[in-house]
């Protein structure tokens, strides 16, 4: 089998155009132009590539952004601070602190600053505990750009086998957690489980979140299997998934390529997210 390519910027593209109607109804309405206030700490290459991606993806569907650097050497309480005053500006729909920040700062108590309801990420605890029990919530990007993109290409997943490699907070869990929701049966994988290629063999949807390059070749997957590839890894300049395109295209009905597969994604999800904070904004 030939696997079909799930075009990422394509769809990406779609609903993006579907997003700037809708924020153009927000303003036309309501007069509420959404809001995205980014927070950079630092100087990390390629933050900062990612959060001027972010900006400029706002702009283009006609919301407001702003980006908010600090030094490194921020000390926690200011850093908190600043995320207070951005809870209580009417004008800030969506608040997003790049990470990684520094190590004297606590990741985890900073993402606990930020009003749940202006969690683009979707990484506050409250967030977190919504999407568990399957309540109405902002979903992580990318993890909502994963199950974006299997619905996009028309593929059913309930009933299904999922497996997922990877088991982060900031993508493995969450796409394990919106699979199970829309009824697959899940299976989590990670560095330490026993009989990865066994169990991934036997994944109707497959979803690789290892982040190392090309890990997974064509023996593991199975015949017509769907596979999302979120590995980003970048090679001597030049970008590798986590799975060997050139094996799995022989071998799954649908495949992500990377670039162009969840990639563009992420930032159209945050878009969504964003949106989703200015339209229930009060
Ligand atoms: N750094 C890498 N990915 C992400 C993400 O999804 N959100 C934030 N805030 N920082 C990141």
């Amino acid at each position: 089998m030939k696997a079909n390519i799930i075009d990422g910027k394509k769809i990406s593209g779609e609903i993006r155009e579907e997003i700037k109607e809708k924020v153009s109804d927000l303003i036309k309405n309501k007069g509420i132009v959404p809001g995205l206030t980014v927070i950079l700490v630092g100087d990390d290459p390629a933050s900062q590539i990612y959060v001027r991606n972010k900006a400029r993806a706002c702009k283009e569907v006609g919301m407001k952004s702003n980006i908010i650097r600090y030094d490194s050497s921020i000390s926690q309480e200011k850093l908190l601070n600043a995320i207070n005053e951005l809870n209580e500006d009417e004008n800030v729909h969506g608040i997003l602190v790049q990470l990684p920040i520094p190590e004297h700062i606590d990741a985890q108590l900073v993402i606990d600053a930020i009003d749940p309801r202006k969690d683009v990420d979707g990484f506050h605890p409250v967030n977190v505990g919504k999407l568990s029990i399957g309540d109405d919530t902002l979903e992580p990007c990318t993890a909502k750009g994963v199950i974006t993109l299997i619905e996009r290409a028309g593929v059913e997943i309930e009933g299904k086998n999922a497996v997922i490699i990877g088991r982060s907070n900031i993508v493995g869990k969450p796409t394990a957690l919106m699979l199970l929701h829309k009824n697959a049966t899940v299976t989590i994988c990670h560095s330490r489980t026993k009989d990865l290629k066994g169990i991934a063999k036997d994944a109707d949807i497959l979803v690789a979140a290892i982040g190392s390059p090309e890990f997974i070749d064509g023996s593991y997957i199975k015949e017509g299997a769907i596979v999302i590839d979120v590995g980003t890894s970048r090679v001597n300049n030049k970008l590798y998934g986590d799975v060997m395109f050139d094996e799995a295209v022989q071998k799954a009905s649908w495949i992500t390529p990377v670039p162009g597969g969840v990639g563009p994604m992420t930032i159209t999800m945050l878009l969504e997210n964003t949106l989703k904070c200015a339209e229930s904004h009060e």
